[in-house]
């Protein structure tokens, strides 16, 4: 399946699935014509290396792209600003120029940090991305956004860059993906199901594959994982179709669905230290966010009990444990967030299913107090 999608009508991204890039023939037919002689600077995540064994791989895209390769840990201390700093003196030091390529090869953090140094460098170079999870291959490489974390707070600086390609491959990442990190995925893909997709919210409800039930995707038979491997293919389509939908409609312009339940959930992250991922603080974050269009907009309380039914298929947390969460780095973190003013976090509401609002709403934070209690676990 290939996708274009466009960004203020001036650049377009090409999304592409299973083109196997992992496959020595293909660095050859695929990224050499695209790339040509210009400098390349791959990233790649350390783990995927180790697990895919990609030792060979990587001497490959050396010796036939003549790429400079950083293996580097995902997480999120790497998109920091050490890490930016230190990757892009070694770029300058190797010779970058404006026709240079950066591709990053592993999950959202990774293609954050490379997106990131991508679009700075001589106010941007081309980028392409391969992302490695399933939370990066649904939203994280389906984006113009690239973001660094600072110690005061997530995705602190930031800028707009769309790739030109992104390459989704589902064949074999998943064999190597832990579990968590895996599920952790499926939170933007509700997100995006119930802020403005029926199609893939009603597939989401509706899927009975075995690998759901079960919850235990290493222990799947072979032909539950290939059931497993056909429906993510399918969760990944449209999940990636409804969100590039979105992303060509009003002019292109970025969409508040992004951020949807992002005010508590980064907060979340940074105030348990990262014991709550990406996707699990914003499961929190999003049923936080629910409540309070209740109260706030009129949300038809069945909205609430859905997701909740929802996040529990597909094995998110629902509640967080107190002894993880440092409440007092909490609300510093709530008062550095971006659309934190006059005392008040603007926090981006529903108005019904399938529907996200344009305008932000003020909440004090005894308000969201109110809430958030009620997700916390003694
Ligand atoms: N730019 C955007 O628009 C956007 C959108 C959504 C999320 N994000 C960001 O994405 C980040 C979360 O992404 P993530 O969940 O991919 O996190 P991640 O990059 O930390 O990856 C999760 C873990 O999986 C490992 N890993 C990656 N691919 C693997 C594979 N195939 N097999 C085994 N291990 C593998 C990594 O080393 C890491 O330990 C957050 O920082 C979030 O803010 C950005
Ligand atoms: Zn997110």
């Amino acid at each position: 399946m290939n996708l274009k999608i466009t960004y203020k009508k001036i650049e377009s991204c090409d999304i592409v699935f299973d083109a196997n890039i992992f496959l020595k023939k293909n660095i050859v037919n695929i990224l050499k014509p695209i790339v040509g002689k210009n400098p390349v600077f791959v990233f790649v995540d350390k783990n995927l290396y180790k697990k895919m064994k990609l030792e060979l791989y990587c001497k490959t895209l050396k010796n036939v792209l003549n790429a400079e390769v950083y293996i580097l840990e995902g997480g999120e201390k790497t998109k920091s600003l050490s890490y930016f700093t230190n990757y892009i003196e070694k770029i300058f030091k190797k010779g970058v120029t404006s026709n240079s390529f950066v591709i990053a090869i592993g999950g959202g953090t990774i293609i954050d940090l490379a997106g990131y140094i991508a679009s700075v460098i001589y106010r941007g170079i081309k980028f392409i991305s391969v992302p490695t999870t399933l939370l990066a291959s649904a939203d994280a490489a389906i984006s113009c956004k690239n973001a660094l974390n600072l110690e005061s707070g997530k995705n602190q600086l930031g800028t707009y860059q769309l790739p030109i390609k992104v390459f989704v491959e589902t064949t074999y990442i998943y064999d190597f993906l832990n579990v968590r990190y895996f599920w952790d995925g499926y939170a933007e893909i509700i997100k995006h199901g119930i802020g403005h997709s029926k199609r893939l919210l009603d597939y989401l409800k509706e899927n009975k594959s075995i690998y759901i039930q079960k919850k235990i995707i290493p222990k799947l038979s072979n032909d539950e994982k290939n059931e497993f491997k056909k429906d993510i293919i399918k969760v990944l389509k449209l999940a990636i179709r409804s969100k590039v939908l979105l992303f060509n409609k009003n002019n292109n312009e970025l969409q508040p669905v992004y951020h949807f339940g992002h005010t508590i959930g980064h907060a979340l992250e940074i105030a348990t230290a990262n014991k709550l991922f990406h996707g699990e603080a914003i499961t929190i974050g999003m049923l936080v966010a629910i409540e309070l269009s209740i109260i706030k907009n009129n949300l038809k309380k069945s909205v609430l009990a859905e997701t909740r039914k929802l996040f529990k298929k597909y094995n998110l947390p629902t509640s967080i444990k107190k002894n993880i969460l440092n409440l007092k780095c909490f609300y510093q973190v709530m008062k550095k967030d971006k659309k934190f003013s006059n005392g008040k976090n603007y926090f981006i509401l529903m108005n019904g299913m399938y529907k996200i609002s344009n305008k932000l709403t003020p909440i004090t934070s005894n308000e969201y107090t109110r809430v958030l209690k009620k997700y916390i676990n003694k």
